[in-house]
């Protein structure tokens, strides 16, 4: 058994006889002694051999990454080299033994390497021998480490909940999964635990957590993937403020425990409308300012048509200022800036600049003395400075300047480095209109409950009624969210009624699930965790396929072993399926 680390040696253990393991990460040859890189998952120790032993032979033919045992004596080095943590040290070989040799490699096992990411996850066995997959996989362990270590400490259970098992309610489309033994019926992965964590307060386990797999087939971006990992929990007897501690306590543990840090508790709170106000996102980067401004009332009078446009047809003006870079945002990056908006469907974006107390640019020319005092006074607006304005209906008008908000941020390095800032948004509308749909849906899911002064309005007044549900952003991601849940069968079937579910529908859908309200159900509510998020962050990656072992692609592909794939006719006709449309 391997027992030494490389990276435990220094040089209080010189003059000792070890038997270390690894890979050869790199051969210097140098004519009479030979230099070999000896690399383990804990880092680099720096090999001789030289003329004269019995290994140099066997040594000169060493590969890049053949797997190798030496048994030598630890001795300090000649020249040392700080860069490497075992720098002070090297081990003189006495016998040398090639475990296994390696072919040509498909690309270099570098920290920096150019091979590109296709062939990064086609090997990516030999990824993860590159030190910023392999910290980072590490890393991952650590805070689920910490994660259970706390919650453990909290009285609460961890648990496992079935991966076939029934759709479950959160807005992506499912995985589903033939059954051979009845035929025709599938099981759905579950794209989250949402139903099951509940059955289990139902069940009286008080506090439970789960590190679970979710599925969900959806739209893959920078920050998602169809299968991750979430950390659930849920608790009986308990508030927003009460769920909102805990993960509280939780996040200061990971990182203090991964990062050395110490965070401050309680969070800042905000609630959805403010965050949608003021930085045109449900989930705000904190990290800095540049606020939006909601500016519509400066502009009743206006001479700028596309604003009495606006107006005329109750849209909103938003505004924001970038301050003291007028000469530094040309002509040509305001362009670049109202192509990006209206990547998020605004129409377009206006401009003014301040420069030597004077408007000038873009719609100057349309305002009014009085709108000029009054955008100064109301911007704070100082000389150089640039205001963006984006008039539309009021969601495309903050989502499209919030987007353009991180862009600038991006663009002028506004974002401060190891800077960690949390935020609880809290009082999310119940319900969201779907323009795909044509109708209300759950903003969070079914099961969150309303808050209490709008039970009543569940089905008069969808557009304004808000729910028991926060999210935890941190750094401008979502990195979870969860809400207080209905525990009343009369709310319940109000809220299915506003989803527009029929009685027969919901009982249907969820009738196993309603008929366990009946029967006792504790007030409980709860929390998931995106674990792959926060494991980016502490990680400083945007890439979320970094901190999983086994990632896949845009198009939900896995390059190694490539998933998905076709299935042999016996198991399509044991399963009672036809193939009807296939892709190449
Ligand atoms: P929600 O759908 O908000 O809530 O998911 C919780 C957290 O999981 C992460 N997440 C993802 N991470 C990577 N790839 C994805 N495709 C992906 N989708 C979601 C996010 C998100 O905040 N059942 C509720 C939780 C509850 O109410 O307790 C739920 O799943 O960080
Ligand atoms: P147009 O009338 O389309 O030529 O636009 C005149 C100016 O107003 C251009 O600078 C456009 O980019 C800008 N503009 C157009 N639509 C909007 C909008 N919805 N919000 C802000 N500015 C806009």
């Amino acid at each position: 058994m391997k027992t030494i680390q490389n990276t435990e040696l220094s040089l209080k253990n010189k003059g000792e006889e070890v038997t270390l393991y690894g890979w050869v990460q790199k051969k210097r040859d140098l004519g009479g002694v030979i230099f070999l890189d000896l690399r383990d998952r804990s880092g680099i120790i720096q090999v001789v051999i030289r003329e004269g032993n019995p290994s140099y032979d066997l040594a000169s033919t060493l590969k890049s990454e053949s797997v190798i045992q030496v048994e030598g004596i630890v001795e300090e080095r000649e020249s040392k080299n700080d860069k490497l943590e075992t720098g002070e040290i090297e081990i003189n070989t006495q016998n040398l033994t090639l475990l296994n040799p390696a072919s040509d490699i498909p690309f270099e096992i570098s920290d920096d390497t150019t091979a590109l990411e296709d062939t990064r996850l086609k090997y990516r066995y030999l990824d993860i021998r590159r030190n910023p997959i392999k910290n980072r996989l590490i890393t991952r362990h650590k805070i689920v480490t910490s994660i259970r270590e706390y919650l453990n400490s909290q009285a609460f259970i961890e648990m496992e909940t079935p991966i076939l098992c029934l759709s479950t309610p959160e807005g992506a489309r499912d995985y589903l999964v033939p059954s051979r033994v009845n035929k025709g019926n599938f099981y759905a992965l579950p794209q989250s635990p949402q139903i099951l964590k509940q059955l289990l307060m139902i069940g009286g386990m008080e506090r439970y957590y789960q590190v679970a797999r979710c599925f969900r087939d959806e739209d893959l971006r920078a920050d998602r993937q169809p299968e991750f990992t979430q950390i659930d929990l849920e608790m009986s007897f308990v508030d927003e403020q009460d769920i909102e501690t805990i993960v509280e306590g939780l996040m200061k543990k990971v990182f203090h425990d991964v990062k050395g840090i110490e965070i401050e508790t309680p969070f800042l709170r905000m609630p959805y409308d403010e965050a949608m106000e003021r930085y045109g996102s449900d989930k705000p980067d904190m990290r800095f300012e540049m606020t939006l401004s909601n500016v519509t009332n400066l502009f009743q009078n206006t001479e700028f048509s596309v604003f009495q446009n606006t107006i005329k047809e109750n849209g909103y003006i938003n505004a924001m200022v970038v301050k003291g870079k007028a000469s530094e945002i040309s002509r040509k990056k305001i362009d670049e800036y109202t192509e990006y908006v209206k990547t998020y469907q605004a129409k377009g974006l206006a401009f003014v600049k301040l420069e030597e107390q004077e408007f000038t640019g873009g719609i100057s020319k349309f305002l009014s003395e009085q709108e000029k005092e009054s955008l100064t006074k109301t911007l704070h607006l100082e000389d150089q400075d640039v205001v963006f304005f984006l008039s539309d209906k009021k969601k495309i008008a903050q989502v499209a300047l919030g987007e353009l908000r991180l862009k600038i941020a991006k663009d002028f390095n506004l974002i401060p480095k190891d800077c960690y800032k949390f935020l609880w948004v809290t009082d999310f509308p119940v319900f969201e209109w779907s323009e795909e749909e044509g109708r209300y849906m759950a903003c969070h899911h079914p099961f969150t409950a309303p808050k209490e002064e709008d039970v009543d309005r569940l089905l008069t007044d969808k557009e304004h009624v808000k729910a028991k549900a926060y999210d935890i952003v941190l750094n401008g991601y979502e990195v979870g969210g969860g809400s207080i849940r209905i525990h009343r069968n009369e709310v319940q079937e109000k809220m299915f009624e506003a989803l527009g579910f029929t009685k027969e529908q919901a009982e249907e859908k969820f009738g196993f699930f309603l008929e366990a309200f009946k029967y006792g159900a504790p007030p409980h509510g709860g929390l998931a965790l995106g674990l792959e998020r926060l494991v980016m962050i502490l990680t400083d990656t945007t890439n979320i396929r970094d901190v999983i072992a086994f990632p896949k692609t845009a198009s939900a592909s896995d390059l190694m072993s490539s998933a998905p794939n076709k299935v042999a006719a016996k198991q399509l006709e044991e399963l009672g399926i036809a193939i009807t449309s296939q892709e190449n």
